[in-house]
């Protein structure tokens, strides 16, 4: 199994934040207690904003611009933590002022501005990384190590559900937003199936939406090989267990709730010889406090490589995840305002 390096060993790097929401926080403490590097400053369109947040993390610098965040010459990554619908501007900025930067999940609103910001970084010659954090986490690479190696014998069967109760929260209400289960929380189970098993030949979804127009639940079948491989679910209606369980010809991996977080997950074996049932389980526990440290990690190490990309997650999947979010929204019918 590959091991994945502990950040605090990653190269220390200065990091601006931006935007002083509600993500941005968990990010300033990972940063900060986790890993070698330091926040520098955070950005917020509001000073006051800003300098509250500086305050409360400890940062040193706070900007009442995102302008002159990016400008500023002691920072070598942002960090874009703003709703889906302003990923593109906030990411084009930044990349424009030559930062490195991580632009918080869903990448962004669909896939022709992913390819713009990608264009744009490929350009400049920065480094861009979804913070699509799950992938880095230690369980990720571990499981898809073992389902490599045949561990579990072909896969036969994925699901995942990411369902949580916030349908009231602005970020994911309203169409202006880039709004919806789909982008905010669907993202995590395709990622994962994305991450897993590679991509799907078809996607066929149904969904239903609020009265505002976005989407509300959705549920999904990837079919590889004319079978129907992976059943993904989300909702922002509810609070859903959050698993995933992989099944196989040979055993079957499940991963305990939340399993897009540091969690515990466990690799079963079932046999029946002569009649007799016999168990084989081996448990893992990779559960940390925070768990953004190995995304920001990733981009310091990535960066110091000179790299353009992470590996773990390349632009084409950043891609090819985009793709099948925009598929899923023309099949149910989620077209955000500046689309029409
Ligand atoms: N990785 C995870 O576990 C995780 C969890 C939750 C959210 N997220 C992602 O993180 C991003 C931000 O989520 P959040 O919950 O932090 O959102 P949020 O608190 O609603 O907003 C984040 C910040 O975006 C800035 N912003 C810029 N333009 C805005 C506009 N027109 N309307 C509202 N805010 C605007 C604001 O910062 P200023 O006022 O300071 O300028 C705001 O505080 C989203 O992409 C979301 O999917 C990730």
């Amino acid at each position: 199994m590959t091991m994945t390096p502990d950040p605090l060993d990653a190269p220390a790097i200065r990091w601006g934040i931006l935007g002083a929401g509600g993500i941005a926080h968990k990010m300033a403490d990972a940063i900060t207690n986790y890993t070698a590097s330091e926040v520098v400053a955070i950005g917020s369109r509001d000073l006051a904003k800003a300098q509250a947040f500086a305050d409360e993390t400890g940062i040193s610098k706070a900007y009442g611009s995102y302008e002159e965040l990016v400008a500023a010459d002691d920072i070598d990554a942002i960090y874009v933590a703003t709703p889906h619908s302003h990923h593109r501007d906030h990411a084009l900025l930044a990349i424009e002022a030559g930062k490195h930067v991580l632009v918080e999940k869903a990448f962004t609103q669909n896939t022709e501005q992913a390819r713009e910001v990608l264009a744009a970084a490929e350009a400049k010659g920065v480094y861009v990384q979804e913070a699509m954090w799950a992938r880095y986490l230690p369980h990720y690479r571990a499981i898809r190590d073992l389902i490599r190696s045949g561990a579990i014998g072909d896969v036969i069967e994925v699901q995942a559900d990411h369902g949580q109760p916030i349908a009231h929260i602005p970020r994911m209400a309203q169409p202006e937003l880039a709004g919806g289960a789909l982008l905010d929380l669907g993202v995590y189970p395709i990622s994962f199936a994305h991450f897993m098993l590679g991509a799907p030949d078809e996607v066929h979804a149904l969904g239903s939406l609020t009265d505002a127009g976005v989407d509300a639940q959705v549920a999904m079948t990837w079919v590889v090989g004319g079978r129907p491989i992976a059943n993904l679910t989300t909702t922002m209606l509810a609070k859903t267990p959050c698993r995933a369980t992989i099944s196989g010809t040979e055993g079957r991996i499940e991963i305990d709730s939340v399993f897009y977080n540091p969690t515990t997950w466990r690799v079963i074996r079932e046999n029946y010889v002569d009649g007799v049932h016999s168990l084989d389980v081996e448990e893992h526990d990779d559960r940390v406090p925070n768990g953004f440290q190995y995304e920001a990690a990733a981009l310091a190490r990535n960066v110091a490589d000179g790299r353009a990309e992470s590996d773990l997650l390349p632009w084409s999947e950043i891609l090819a995840v985009m793709e099948i979010m925009d598929d899923v929204r023309a099949t149910i019918g989620v077209v955000y305002p500046n689309e029409v």
